[in-house]
C-alpha cells in the first residue's frame, strides 16, 4: 500500500500513547498509532499495573482468608489455592481492558497499526507490520511513546522460567518453594508480597541500606517492619556477584556491600527487578539525530519536543517517574499542545504508589528533599492506631505525614501508609494542585468514620492541634 498520511504518528499504544491517540482524535486531530504487540494498552495493561494488581486482590483475599478471618469470628475450615484460576480471571481482565482500548479506537476513530515502528526521515515511518508487510506513514507531529523495559543484570540471563522478569513472574505455573528477589522497590515488593501470600518463601535482596530508597525514609521503615512481620526475608546492603542454574534450581553468589562477606542462596525462582530503562532500540533515532540523555531516555523540553523539529517523546521513554499516570498526563498536555492549546504537567504533584499491604502512597517532597534543599518544614504526623476506623477494621499499621512550609504553610508534601493509602493520596494530591495549605485541609469536614479523617488529623497536627493524639 502507499504512503497513509495523518496530522500525528504515534508509535507506542501504551498509557503515553493511547491516551496521547485518544486526546488528539477527539481535538480533531487524524491520529495513527503503531504498537508492535497485537493487544494495546502498552506495558502497563498487558503485563505491568493491571496483571500485578489482579494477582495482588487475589493474593490479598487468600491471606485474609487463611490469617485474619478467624479474628472476625468467620472459620473457614482448611483453605487450598487453585492457582490456575487466579491466573486466568487475572488474564481475563487484562484481555477485557487491552480490548476495551481497542473499543475507544474505533469510537475515536483511531487507526491502528500492529507492528515494529522505525524512522525513514523526520517525518516518516516505517511500519514491519505483524503480517509481514510493510507500511509506510507520513505525519507534520510523530511521538515517541515507547516505553520502557526491565533493566538487565550483568551476567544473569532471564529466561523467564527459573530467572524471571516483572513478565515471567506474572504467570508462574506453581508457588515457587523460595522465590528470591533482586531489588527492594516497587516491582520486588509487590511481586514478593503476592508469591509470599500464595505459601513462598521470598528473600527480597537489595543493594542499599534500605527499601523503596526514593520514598520518604519513615514509610520505608514502617513497610519493612510490617513485609518482616508477613514473612518476607530482607538481605540489605547486598550484591549479587553471580548466578547459576543447578538441577535443582537457581544458586545466587551474594557478597555483603560493607563488610564484603560472601554468601550463597539457593532458590527454585530468581525474579530480577532492579528498575527498568527507556526502550529506544531499533527506532533508528540515531538516523535522525534525536539527542539522548546519558541513560538512555529521549531528550525533550517542556513542550516534549526533541531536539528534532517535529519528533516528540513522552512516557516512560523520557525523564522521570515511570509511572502509568505520569504518561498519561503528558499524553493528554501533549495532544492538547498540538492542537493549538496552551498546557503542561504539574510533575509536583504527581502520586507515587506502592500496593503492598499496607500500600505505600506519597506525593510532593520528602523530608529527605525538603532538608537537601534548606526548605523549612512543619511535620503533621498522624498515626493510624488513632484512626478509629483502622481500630474497626483492625488495620491499625501506619500514618499519614503531612509536610509544610514553615513560613506559608503550603503543603509540600503528603505520605501515607495504610490499608487504603493509593485511594487516600487523590486528596493530598488535589490538595497540592490546588495549593492548598495545612489549615485548609485541617478545616475541610471529613466524613466519619473513615481513614482519610487521618488526612485531616495529620494536617491539623502541623500546628500540634490533632484532636485523637
Ligand atoms: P509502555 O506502557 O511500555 O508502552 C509502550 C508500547 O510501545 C509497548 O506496548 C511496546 O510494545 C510499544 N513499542 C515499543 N517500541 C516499539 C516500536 N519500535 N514499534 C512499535 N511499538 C513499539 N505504573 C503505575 O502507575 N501503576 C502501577 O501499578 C504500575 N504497575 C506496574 C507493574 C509492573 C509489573 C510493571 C512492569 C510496570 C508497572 N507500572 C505501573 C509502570 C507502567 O506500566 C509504565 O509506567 C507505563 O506502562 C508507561 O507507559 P508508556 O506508554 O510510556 O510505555
Ligand atoms: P525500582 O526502581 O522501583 O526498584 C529497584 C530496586 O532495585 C532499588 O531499590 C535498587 O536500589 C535495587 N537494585 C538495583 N540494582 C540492584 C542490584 N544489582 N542488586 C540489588 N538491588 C538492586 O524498580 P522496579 O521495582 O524494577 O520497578 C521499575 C519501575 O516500574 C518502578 O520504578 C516504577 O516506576 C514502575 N512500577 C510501578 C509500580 C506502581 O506504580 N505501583 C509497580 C511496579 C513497577
Amino acid at each position: 500500500m502507499g504512503i497513509q498520511k495523518f496530522d500525528i504518528v504515534i508509535i507506542g499504544a501504551g498509557p503515553a500513547g493511547y491516551v496521547c491517540a485518544i486526546r488528539a482524535s477527539q481535538l480533531g486531530l487524524n491520529v495513527a498509532c503503531i504498537d508492535s504487540r497485537p493487544t494495546l494498552g502498552g506495558t502497563c495493561l498487558n503485563v505491568g499495573c493491571i496483571p500485578s494488581k489482579a494477582l495482588l486482590i487475589s493474593s490479598h483475599k487468600f491471606s485474609e482468608a487463611k490469617e485474619h478471618f478467624a479474628k472476625h469470628g468467620i472459620q473457614t475450615g482448611e483453605m487450598t489455592l487453585d492457582l490456575a484460576t487466579m491466573q486466568a480471571r487475572q488474564a481475563k481482565w487484562v484481555e477485557d481492558l487491552t480490548k476495551g482500548i481497542t473499543y475507544l479506537f474505533k469510537k475515536n476513530k483511531i487507526t491502528f497499526f500492529e507492528g515494529q515502528a522505525s524512522f525513514l526521515g523526520q517525518a516518516k515511518v516505517l511500519i514491519q507490520l505483524n503480517d509481514g508487510h510493510t507500511q509506510q506513514v507520513e505525519a507534520k507531529h510523530i511521538i515517541v511513546a515507547t516505553g520502557s523495559v526491565p533493566t538487565e543484570l550483568l551476567g544473569i540471563d532471564i529466561d523467564e522460567q527459573q530467572i524471571v522478569s516483572s513478565t515471567g513472574v506474572l504467570s508462574l505455573k506453581k508457588v515457587p518453594e523460595h522465590l528470591v528477589v533482586i531489588g527492594g522497590g516497587y516491582i520486588g515488593l509487590e511481586m514478593g508480597s503476592v508469591w509470599q501470600r500464595l505459601g513462598a518463601r521470598v528473600t527480597v535482596v537489595e543493594f542499599l541500606d534500605k527499601i523503596i530508597p526514593a520514598m520518604d525514609h519513615g514509610m520505608g521503615q514502617t513497610l519493612y517492619k510490617q513485609l518482616s512481620k508477613q514473612g518476607l526475608g530482607f538481605k540489605l546492603e547486598t550484591k549479587v556477584t553471580g548466578v547459576k542454574k543447578t538441577s535443582k534450581g537457581v544458586t545466587l553468589f551474594l557478597e555483603g556491600i560493607k563488610d564484603r562477606q560472601k554468601s550463597e542462596l539457593s532458590c527454585d525462582v530468581v525474579l530480577v527487578a532492579a528498575g527498568r530503562k527507556p526502550l529506544t532500540a531499533g527506532l533508528g533515532l540515531e538516523d535522525i539525530g534525536v539527542k539522548l540523555s546519558p541513560q538512555g531516555h529521549i531528550v525533550v523540553n517542556q513542550r516534549f519536543e526533541t531536539n528534532v523539529s517535529g519528533v516528540y517523546a513522552i512516557g516512560d521513554v523520557i525523564p522521570g517517574p515511570m509511572l502509568a499516570h505520569k504518561a498519561e498526563e503528558e499524553g493528554i498536555v501533549l495532544a492538547e499542545l498540538l492542537a493549538g492549546q496552551g498546557g503542561e504537567v504539574n510533575y509536583g504533584a504527581i502520586p507515587a504508589v506502592i500496593y503492598t499491604q499496607p500500600e505505600v502512597a506519597s506525593v510532593g517532597k520528602t523530608e529527605e528533599e525538603l532538608k537537601a534543599s534548606g526548605i523549612e518544614y512543619k511535620v503533621g504526623l498522624f498515626p493510624l492506631t488513632a484512626s478509629s476506623r483502622a481500630k474497626a477494621n483492625g488495620q491499625t499499621e501506619g500514618f499519614v505525614k503531612v509536610l509544610a512550609g514553615t513560613n506559608n504553610d503550603k503543603v509540600l508534601g503528603v505520605h501515607i501508609i495504610a490499608p487504603e493509602a493509593g485511594t487516600m493520596i487523590a486528596e493530598a494530591v488535589l490538595a497540592m494542585e490546588f495549593s492548598a495549605s495545612s489549615e485548609d485541609i485541617a478545616r475541610t469536614c471529613h466524613a466519619h468514620p473513615t481513614l482519610n479523617e487521618a488526612f485531616k488529623e495529620a494536617a491539623l497536627a502541623v500546628t500540634g492541634h490533632a484532636i485523637h493524639i
